[in-house]
């Protein structure tokens, strides 16, 4: 039996070059949305391959963001998964809008393009497109739709579908720097757009003062240069970070390839960026995942649900079947650029030894 200090689901990646960018920053005394959050959003607009970013202090802040810079309003209807955490949901809602929900695409964990088709009506305003734990949904089935496209790369960056990186795409994406994501600011997000009207839209609901009238969307959703400074020197060692992840998925992918488990898919035409690596649990063959978590949790070893509950369990709506066998089968296990080939390795054997 291999032992070892517990091995945590996630962690951010920080080291002495990010201290000292926030101390600085302190010692500057500019401490309140200033030049570093303008730069950060240049780095974070360059990186996606869009025009700009309006960063704000929340990933659900920026999709608040975009559906409000979209012109989404009370009475619209916005597509979106079930599979996805409550963030996309309570956005749609506290702008008076209905969120529509949707199933996904077993494989992907995506929306699913055709029953997005399905869902759309006179009233649909726009659709959020989650790219989840890493890769990329159809965003070109999802484009033949019509219907303007959010981006939710809260937990994707860098990936690609079809050479075209994610949220680059869409009429507006939005990322997330909670303290745990592909890239940090503790709390904190951004909306991103090709689009010079979506982005000065932004611009103007981010904040209530000096503007020439009252804009009842307003409020302050300002991030601060404290938060900007880590941001920065984050984005200088994402493309590190990234390489880190797939080189640990690809440690996982080897080494399980042969466990009774499902692996994650790569759809031709995608890449994956691994911000979790999620496997499936057969059904029948494995005691539950609350117990198989409990057993890994008991050995050092915390794995979790991707998601923590599909919308549609909250509402108490039926008819997500792959949204539900995804609740009752997904694993994540533990993926973070932090982690040695070593964690690796006893989170393999840990995983292989529990489900035997
Ligand atoms: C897919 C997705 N969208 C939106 C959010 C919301 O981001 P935040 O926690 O920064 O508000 C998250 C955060 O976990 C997320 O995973």
């Amino acid at each position: 039996m291999i032992s070892g200090p517990p091995i945590t689901h996630s962690r951010p990646t920080l080291d002495a070059q990010d201290a000292r960018a926030v101390a600085q920053t302190v010692r500057s005394g500019w401490l309140a949305q200033g030049a570093r959050v303008e730069a950060f959003e240049r780095k974070m607009a360059a990186f996606v391959g869009v025009r700009g970013g309006v960063a704000v202090n929340s990933g659900t802040a920026a999709l608040k963001l975009a559906l409000l810079a979209i012109g989404v309003k009370s009475g619209d209807e916005v597509i979106l998964p079930s599979y996805v955490c409550a963030a996309p949901w309570l956005a749609v809602h506290q702008i008076g809008a209905t969120p529509k929900l949707v199933d996904i695409e077993p494989d992907s964990y995506a929306i699913d393009p055709v029953q997005a088709k399905k869902a759309l009506s006179r009233r649909t305003r726009a659709i959020i497109v989650p790219h989840l734990f890493g890769l990329p949904a159809d965003l070109t089935r999802l484009q033949a739709l019509h219907v303007p496209l959010i981006e939710d790369c809260a937990q994707t960056l860098g990936a690609t579908e079809r050479g075209r990186r994610v949220g680059s795409v869409g009429a507006a994406a939005v990322c997330s720097f909670y303290a745990t994501k592909l890239l940090c600011t503790g709390e904190g997000g951004m909306l991103l757009s090709r689009k010079a009207v979506i982005l000065e839209k932004g611009r103007v609901l981010r904040e209530y003062d000096e503007e020439p009238l009252l804009v009842p969307g307003s409020f302050n959703r300002k991030m601060t240069d404290l938060q900007a400074a880590l941001g920065l020197c984050q984005v200088r060692r994402l493309r590190r970070f990234l390489q880190r992840r797939r080189a640990i998925a690809e440690i996982y992918r080897k080494s399980l390839k042969s466990a009774e488990v499902g692996l994650p898919v790569v759809p031709k035409g995608r890449t994956h960026c691994f911000y979790r690596y999620v496997i499936r649990l057969q059904d029948g063959r494995h005691s539950g995942l609350e117990k198989v978590m409990a057993r890994l949790d008991r050995r050092g070893v915390q794995c979790r649900r991707p998601v923590f509950r599909p919308l549609h369990r909250y509402l108490n709506l039926k008819g997500f079947p792959e949204s539900e066998e995804a609740h009752r089968t997904a694993l994540s296990l533990p993926i973070y650029p932090s982690m040695t080939d070593r964690m690796v390795r006893r989170v393999v054997t840990v995983l292989c030894e529990e489900l035997a």
